[in-house]
């Protein structure tokens, strides 16, 4: 158990943990060159250490060392290009720990080879994850994988791949970015298209390392001024693909959680640097400036392609919102912080549909509500997401992470703005995202 007690007011400067997502796809992506690649600011968290392993596994020469940066490692990483795999590594297996986009995307890079077999298996959360979402496409592109009744383990052998026309059934970074992968191996052109906006990182990625990939308006079918449309993705075969840095920004998702305590522990401000504002990740700023909460941003330089900058927050009164599908995907991981933010309103707040929450780590509908209400939230659970009347405080008590580092993360951000404090029972799982918090 680790407790959070109620906190004064919270006043500095932070610099986040560099990005998950953009730190797992990174180190991939360098493995599919031929030459070296240093990526600047790799998150040091058990999620992308799995994925540093994968790469070794899969014959990429892989040299983590310390880097300046809070929470991060330099990497170079020797790829030994796109037809790596099949050469350095005809079997293998791969522990992909607790890492559900390691899980996605790899498949869609390994399905390409030209011989091979890989088996992709993790942790017990790992193998309730679904993966017919990846292996559905990838069998329309000709390749051959299978899966125990839609969970991992995954099995993947390399054959060829055909490129296809693909509207994702669910608005799914980690499906898109899998079928894109594998429409770098496929002969003729490969298509995702998008029914929500989701995350981009993939498609800035491979267009910073020479990859033939354009993107466009999908045609969303009501355009709601200030939205993000949803994209219709093109990608075509690539040969090779090069850069010589990646450098990783700061995870938003991860300074979501100090944003969150700030606005919510009395008389506090705090100022978040060098941290990812890319449109696609930052759906919780437009739900907090609803919510009247004094937030500014403060556009810097773009850093390897993606939008950076400083967030700076302020403590101050919320008022109650709703939020529903189109702004799902662009909040995803920050969902459970919504619930908690409209404990502290006097009105009431609504999450709704965001089923896919019941596919996360945990099923975040269940433990966010079952969380929150053990520590005095009056939240209901619906079946795309969780309805929760404000009363402008919460007592606190016992929180149960599940193993969810999201969760735990939940729990020590309600403590300090709680009466009493939170007991997060399994702590230790914040290390899934969060440097040295486990
Ligand atoms: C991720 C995408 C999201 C998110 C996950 C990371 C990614 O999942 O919840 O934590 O890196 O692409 P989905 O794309 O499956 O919604």
């Amino acid at each position: 158990m680790t407790r959070f007690d109620p906190a004064g007011p919270l006043r500095g400067t932070l610099r986040p943990p560099p990005d998950k997502s953009i730190s797992h796809r990174a180190a991939l992506i360098a493995a599919m060159g031929e030459t070296e690649t240093h990526i600047r600011g790799y998150l040091d968290s058990a999620d992308t250490r799995s994925t540093l392993r994968a790469m070794t596994a899969i014959g990429a020469d892989v040299q983590a060392s310390p880097s300046a940066a809070p929470g991060a490692f330099d990497v170079r990483v020797h790829g030994n290009g796109m037809r790596g795999p099949a050469r350095k590594s005809a079997e293998a297996s791969i522990d992909v720990g607790n890492a559900g986009t390691l899980l996605r995307l790899l498949p869609g890079w390994l399905a390409g080879q030209r011989e091979g077999h890989w088996r992709l298996d993790g942790d017990e959360s790992i193998r309730r994850r679904p993966v017919d979402r990846v292996t559905d496409p990838l069998r329309l592109m000709g390749a051959e994988v299978s899966s125990r009744r839609g969970t991992p383990p995954l099995e993947v052998s390399g054959s060829k791949l055909r490129g296809i026309d693909y509207r994702l059934p669910v608005a799914s970074a980690q499906v898109k970015s899998c079928v894109l992968l594998a429409g770098l191996m496929a002969e003729g052109e490969t298509v995702v298209t998008e029914p929500e906006p989701t995350r981009d990182h993939t498609e800035r990625l491979l267009a910073a390392c020479g990859a033939q990939i354009r993107s466009e308006d999908a045609g969303t079918p009501v355009a709601i001024r200030g939205r993000l449309p949803a994209r219709r993705v093109t990608v075509s075969a690539a040969e090779r693909l090069e850069v010589d840095e990646i450098p990783v920004p700061g995870d938003f998702s991860s300074a979501a959680f100090v944003l969150v305590a700030a606005i919510l522990v009395g008389k506090a401000e705090v100022r978040i640097e060098e941290v990812g504002i890319n449109p696609s990740r930052v759906g919780l700023l437009g739900i907090l400036h609803r919510m009247g909460a004094p937030v500014e941003v403060e556009e810097g330089r773009p850093l390897g392609g993606e939008p950076c900058g400083a967030i700076v927050a302020r403590s101050g009164p919320l008022e109650a919102t709703r939020v529903s599908a189109g702004e799902i995907p662009l909040t995803i991981d920050e969902l459970p912080l919504v619930g908690l933010l409209g404990c502290f309103t006097d009105g009431e707040t609504v999450v709704s549909g965001a089923e896919e929450l019941r596919h996360k780590e945990s099923d975040r509908i269940a433990t966010v509500v079952e969380g929150l209400r053990g520590i005095g939230a009056k939240i209901e659970a619906e079946p795309d997401g969780f309805r929760v009347k404000g009363t402008g405080r919460l007592a606190g008590g016992t929180l149960d992470a599940h193993g969810d580092h999201r969760l735990a993360m939940l729990g020590a951000v309600a403590g300090l703005a709680s009466d009493d404090g939170v007991e997060v029972e399994g702590f230790e799982a914040a290390g899934i995202s969060y440097p040295s918090s486990g």
